[in-house]
């Protein structure tokens, strides 16, 4: 079976998710600049950054390419993974991939520091106030992606790359 693990990252947070995947494997683990054809695949693990509430612009290109795969998203955010906006951004993965008839295996999110700049930005513009909740979600992220969520991670992706694999031996493709 065929896997490759591609992922979008700006400040280096789902890169870092990427590298936890990869770490111990040959699975090639390319930036989606580089862009790697998906149709030499069988199994991708796709990873995108969030961007104004939704899975950044490159890897939503990418993934509108990809079809007829096994996927395993993975992804970072300034909020929490279980959030609406998390949900909302998955969906939004979903059903691109869901276009091209790919089946997603499993998703994991975890939060990603935020850059400062653009927190200073937002503060200088105004567009979002620094309310006690927000303050204290952002602080949380700054420590993340950290050693759990990597751990966590890999597991997630352990169990879509064997449940993949069983598929692959026993079954048609998607
Ligand atoms: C321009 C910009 C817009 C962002 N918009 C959101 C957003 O709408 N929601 C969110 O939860 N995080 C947002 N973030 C935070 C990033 O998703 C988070 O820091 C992520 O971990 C960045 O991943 P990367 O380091 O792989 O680029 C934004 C960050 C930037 C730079």
């Amino acid at each position: 079976m065929r896997c490759c693990i591609v992922y979008s990252s700006c400040s280096g947070n789902t890169r870092t998710l990427a590298l936890a995947l990869a770490r111990g494997t040959d699975i090639p683990c390319l930036a989606v600049r580089q862009a790697p054809d998906p149709q030499a695949f069988d199994l991708l693990a796709l990873g995108f950054w969030v961007r104004k509430g939704a899975p950044d612009a490159r890897s939503q290109r990418y993934m509108a390419r990809v079809r007829g795969k096994r996927v395993f998203l993975f992804g970072t955010l300034g909020a929490w993974p279980d959030s609406p906006q998390a949900q909302r951004c998955t969906r939004i993965a979903h059903d691109l991939l869901a276009e091209g008839g790919n089946k997603v295996l499993d998703v994991f999110l975890s939060q990603g520091r935020v850059n400062p700049r653009v927190l200073a930005a937002t503060q200088r513009k105004g567009t979002h106030t620094l309310t006690r909740e927000r303050l204290l979600r952002l602080r949380e992220a700054e420590r993340h992606p950290d050693a759990t969520d990597c751990l966590a991670a890999r597991l997630c992706w352990q169990r879509a790359l064997d449940s993949a694999r069983h598929s692959f031996e026993h079954l048609a493709p998607v």
